[in-house]
Order: structure tokens, then sequence, then C-alpha cells
């Protein structure tokens, strides 16, 4: 058993803990808030999303003792807050719940919505709250209640809504999307978990240790010299700003520290982790080999990430890259899918359109922190072209 002492809805709180007791079980059987449910306890369904340090977490896959000294809010944490006294009549309003076994994880992600998104239209509240399952599948009243407390909050702006908004530090959920908002990231290293999970991590044993796992390989063109693309592409901090998500926290020749961050619906990873480049001139071939941990989940990953530049004519470039990962912990359940694979295609794509950018001469600070990654819209994308590649059909405009 750990000492665990946390601060739930404005308590204090010191128990012991299995150490792999999650968080939704210490809520409900240690501290008696029955409000967080548990559905599928594997990360899906959202049921049981709490805010952790204001971020929309899913206690099933968060380990309760990852959150010593941490703020929890639940479900019975609310009463005196702005955004759910105007959530819980709309949801009232437009019959919003009918079991209602979903609605503690639904009013946390439709809050985390109104605070976020000011502007959100239906199609951004029906994509960000793809990852909250309804079993009774209520939808409609759902996403109503949410676009009619956004209405409210625009034609009559409430203070304290207002203030909410902007003191949410939002290190992690800056989500890309049609309408976003964009707020201040903080850097990873503010928080005192991630740094020192940082400083666990050996780039030169990760070097030594040959990389396992899933592989898949994948390829982009860029509109310039290989021999520029090559020069570029050795200034790791650069780079790095070309990764949504990406933030470099240090930098020293050919190791770096920093982290990777994705949300996919309310839930959200950080990666925090440590890289090392090893590059071949001769064969302007590289590998970028790194392992890095999320705070919360205690997942990890690790794998190198091999690049390999193509002079296509002496004005373009192909790169080639090819990834081995291995992702462990409760968010491995998420690397099993093809659509994953699909996922991390399309983030490469990304990747390959932002470094023509740099090479096109949009500079970017070098340590300018990255919009996290939108695995809910880049989901959403893979799935689209997906169904149309089934269909063999081109897309309606
Ligand atoms: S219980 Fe389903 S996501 Fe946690
Ligand atoms: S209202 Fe029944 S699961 Fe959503």
């Amino acid at each position: 058993m750990n000492p665990i002492s946390i601060q739930v809805n404005g308590r204090g709180f010191s128990r012991q803990a299995e150490p792999r007791m999650h968080l939704g079980d210490f809520l409900r059987d240690e501290l008696r808030l029955t409000g967080t449910h548990l559905g599928c306890e594997h990360g899906v369904c959202g049921a049981c999303t709490v805010l952790v340090n204001g971020q929309p977490t899913r206690s099933c896959i968060t380990f309760a003792v990852a959150c010593e000294g941490q703020e929890v809010t639940t479900i019975e944490g609310y009463d005196d807050d702005a955004v759910m006294q105007k959530l819980r009549p709309a949801f009232t309003r437009h019959h919003a719940l009918q079991c209602g076994f979903c609605t503690p994880g639904m009013l946390t992600t439709a809050r985390d919505i109104v605070l976020r998104l000011p502007h959100a239209d239906e199609a951004l509240v029906r994509l960000e709250l793809s990852g909250n399952l309804c079993r009774c599948t209520g939808y409609q009243g759902i996403v109503d209640a949410i676009l009619d407390v956004l209405q409210q909050q625009r034609d009559t702006p409430d203070a304290e809504v207002e203030k909410l908004r902007q003191t949410l530090s939002l290190p992690r959920t800056m989500a890309l999307g049609p309408v976003t908002t964009p707020s201040p990231a903080q850097p990873p290293t503010a928080d005192p978990v991630v740094a020192a999970e940082m400083a666990e991590v050996d780039p030169i044993a990760m070097a030594k240790a040959k990389a396992k796992g899933n592989a898949i390989e994948v390829h982009f063109d860029v509109p310039y010299p290989a021999d520029q693309v090559w020069e570029f592409m050795g200034d790791l901090p650069a780079v790095a700003s070309c990764l949504p998500g990406a933030t470099i926290d240090s930098h020293e020749g050919e190791r770096v520290k920093g982290t990777i961050a994705i949300k996919f619906g309310p839930m959200s990873a950080a990666f925090a982790g440590a890289a090392r480049l090893e590059r071949d001139d001769a064969a302007r071939r590289a590998v970028l080999r790194g392992a890095g941990q999320d705070s919360l989940s205690k997942s990890r990953t690790q794998g190198d990430i091999t690049y390999r530049l193509e002079a296509l004519t002496a004005g373009s470039t192909r790169v080639h890259v090819d990834m081995i990962y291995a992702l462990q912990g409760p968010l491995a359940q998420f690397s099993r899918s093809g659509l994953v694979k699909d996922f991390v295609r399309r983030m490469v794509a990304d990747f390959g359109k932002q470094i023509t950018r740099r090479l096109g001469g949009q500079t970017v600070a070098s340590n300018e922190p990255q919009p996290t990654v939108s695995v809910a819209g880049m989901m959403w994308s893979v799935l689209w072209s997906r169904i149309r590649g089934w269909f063999g059909k081109s897309p309606r405009p």
C-alpha cells in the first residue's frame, strides 16, 4: 500500500492505496464519491471522466498514486460552478439524459467544451464529445444542451464563466480543430511530476536498446533540394517545432528532452521523455531513438524513428520515415488498431507540410509550444477517408 494525499472537490484526503488502484476506484471505494461512474474501465467510454488539475481525465486509466498532491474535481464538486449551473438546467430542458449513467462524464466534457471552445458549432461539439459514449444514444439532447449554453454565453455573457475561461490553464488541451480558441500553453517542466520523470529517462540506455513493436513506414515529399532538407533536419528544435504537440525543454548536441501531447476526447496525455539523434551524413539517414512516459496514466512508449532522404529531382526530396514503437500501460489499447497507423500517417503528412513551410522561410521560435495533436479530429478524418475507400466514392463537396 502507498500513502496518498490528494485534494478532492476542495477537501484534503490522506489514504492508503494499492499501487495499481485506479483513480475511479479510489474515488468510489475509498472516498465514497460514487458520482464518478465506471463503464468500460479501458479508457474508451468516458463515463469516468473527472478533472485532474483542471484537465478532463479518465479516472479508470489513471493510477490513484499518480495523483499524489493533485487536485481532483468530481461531479459532486460543481455545486457552485458557474458553467455547471447553466449546463444542469440545459440538460433537463433538452432531455439530455435517459438512464444517466454517462451523465457525470458528459457534463464534465460539456463544461470543458463550453470553457475551451466558445464559438463551437454543432459539428465541433459532436467531434469533441466523440470520446464520451452514451449507451442510451441520447446524443442529440446533449449536443443541443451544450449549444444552448454556448449561445446563452454569447448573448448574455456571464462574468463568472468568462473569468473561468480566462483562468483556464490548458497545457495539454489546445485541440486542433475547425474552431479553436488558442490558449496559453505552459512548458511541461512546470509540472513537477513530468519534470521528475523526464530526469529518469536515460537516452544513452535507450539508444543501446533495440526498439521492438509496431512498425509504420511512410514518406512525404518536400519541394526543396536534399542538401537543404538534410541540413534543416539536423536542427532538432526546428524539427520539433514542425511536429504538432511537441515541445522541446532542453537540447544539447544530439540529445533532446521534451514532451509530446495528444488529446482524445476528454482524455489527454503528455509523453515526457528524451531522445537522441544519430545522423549518417553520407547516406543522409538518421535515427531518432526515444522514450517517454505519460505522468498520469503511467503509460510508457519507446521507439525509433528512422528517416532517409531521397533526391527526387534537383529541387525536390522524398523523406522516408520508418517508425518502430512500443506502447505499454493503460493507453496501449489505443495502439492496437490500424486506425492508429493511419493516424500516424496523417501526423507525418502534417509534419511534412510544416517542414515545407519552415523551409519556405516561415519562422517559429525554437521553443515555441505547439498545439496538441487532436486525435479526435484526426481520427474523424481517418475514419471518413476509410469509409470513402470502402465505398469507392469521392466525398461530396
Ligand atoms: S470507464 Fe470507460 S473510459 Fe473510464
Ligand atoms: S443517458 Fe444512459 S448512458 Fe447516456
